[in-house]
């Protein structure tokens, strides 16, 4: 185990979230003491824009924090206790290509559902698993990634097949908005909810909501049948996903839940479930990658430069529940406090019906030496079903990144839900592979070019 006070590195510290994970992380210094936080980018000079709000941030909490900023790897990793990692390969303006493309041909564009996550998944995996092995080459023997990474799928079965045993945890906020959201319509605080969930990563259902062992889903259900999965007047929303286009994606629960009331869905689904309506409602020349460079991304660079100009930091981040989950997450793993929390792990048949090496999304204790999974138990046949061809997809999309392999890319692209044809398919992946030319491995087509 590690010993406080940590060393912990951000990888991909020029993201726009950095600034409110080192936030959150300041408020819970007392949990978590920190000798010195560094951040580490491949992209200088968008990590130094954003370094001197970070530091500001450290300096109104704590003078004796260390702050370093840096692009080489040893520096960043040299015996830190733990990373967390956030790393976008291609940054927007290839997000914004992942969801352009499919539109184009009437598919879902969007940054993990669909061809656009598939192809974020071939950009990934590779870059993910070098931060592997750079962090295992110069950090403590007993640090932890926390990965944030997306597509976290991808990734995270990427890492069970490339580096099973990297001490790597792979979360998403997805299932923690969620819950923060059910605790605001049911008036209680988001830690005194306790859920069962069952699925992948962005592709789960909520099975059970006890507060105070009492099972809270009827009244649920009769809410979102009424309003979606947000207050009546839609105010208390965490404020990572409260853009409008995220407000329309929480009242999406609604249709959703219309049709398939058992449970209740990741608001991903909709993208499965839902394509044509989302396509209907999506523009190719101004997609969520849009917003967020023209909303996020762009405050924060403001803020940064009013900051330099003038030495006031405009209130230009949130703490939301996208750097309080991290930090709990971690604060269990230095700690060993076996906090329940939903987490991406090997199924080892904690749901009882998927495949034995799936990579899942499920309650698990979080403990010293990692995530302790709850059983779910078996699964029922719809979502069993969805669930197998979603998996399917995703395997076939990383054996192809391993393999070098055209058949396997084109199959996963065929295989997702949001793709109705085999034509669709063909298309979207042929103009994928022109724009990522500088990103993906080269595929081939064992067929055609006799490999
Ligand atoms: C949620 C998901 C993340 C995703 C983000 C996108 O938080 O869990 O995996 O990256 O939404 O939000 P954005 O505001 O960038 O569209
Ligand atoms: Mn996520």
């Amino acid at each position: 185990m590690t010993k406080p006070p940590f060393i912990l590195t951000i990888a991909g510290g020029g993201s726009t979230y950095t600034p409110g994970i080192v936030k959150s992380l300041m408020v819970r210094l007392a949990d978590f003491p920190l000798a010195e936080i560094r951040l580490y980018d491949i992209d200088s000079q968008r990590q130094d824009t954003i370094a001197p709000v970070v530091e500001k941030v450290i300096r109104d909490h704590s003078d004796s924090i260390r702050f370093c900023v840096t692009t080489d790897p040893e520096v960043a990793f040299s015996g830190a206790h733990f990373v967390f990692a956030q790393m976008r390969v291609g940054q927007y303006k290839m997000r914004e290509q992942d969801e352009r493309i499919p539109l184009r041909h009437g598919v879902v564009g969007q940054e993990t559902c669909g061809p656009g996550g598939l192809a974020y998944g071939l950009r990934t995996i590779l870059p993910m698993v070098e931060l592997i092995d750079l962090v295992e080459r110069f950090a403590h023997k007993d640090a932890w990634i926390v990965n944030y990474s997306n597509p976290a799928a991808i990734v995270a079965e990427g890492i069970r097949r490339l580096r099973p045993d990297a001490r790597v945890l792979n979360i998403c906020d997805m299932p923690v908005a969620a819950m923060r959201n059910i605790a605001a319509v049911l008036g209680v605080k988001r830690e005194d909810i306790t859920v069962d969930y069952f699925g992948l990563n962005h592709f789960g259902w909520f099975t059970r909501v006890l507060v105070e062992g009492e099972d809270r889903l009827p009244e649920l259900r009769e809410h979102i049948a009424r309003y979606g999965l947000l207050t009546a007047n839609a105010a208390d929303t965490d404020p990572q996903h409260a853009d409008p286009s995220w407000v329309k994606t929480w009242r999406n629960i609604k249709p959703v839940m219309d049709h398939f009331p058992e449970f209740v869905p990741n608001p991903y689904l909709q993208y499965y479930l839902m394509p044509n309506d989302i396509v209907a409602h999506q523009d190719p020349n101004y997609t969520r990658a849009n917003e967020v460079m023209d909303g996020r991304e762009k405050k924060l660079f403001a803020a940064a430069a009013t900051y330099k100009q003038t030495g006031i930091l405009p209130d230009a981040f949130h703490v939301g529940v996208h750097g309080a989950f991290i930090v709990d997450v971690a604060c269990s793993l230095a700690f060993d406090l076996r906090q329940r929390h939903l987490v991406i792990v090997e199924n080892k048949g904690a749901i009882a019906n998927l495949p034995y090496d799936a990579m899942v999304e499920v309650p698990a204790y979080i403990t010293a030496n990692g995530p302790e999974p709850v059983r779910m138990g078996n699964v029922p046949t719809f979502h069993r079903a969805l669930l197998e061809q979603q998996l399917a997809s995703e395997q076939l999309l990383v054996e192809a990144t391993l393999e070098g392999s055209y058949e396997k890319a084109l199959q996963a692209f065929t295989l997702n839900r949001t793709v109705p044809t085999m034509q669709h398919a063909k298309a979207i992946l042929d103009e994928m592979i022109a724009a990522n030319r500088e990103y993906w491995p080269q595929l081939k087509q064992a067929y055609r070019d006799g490999v």
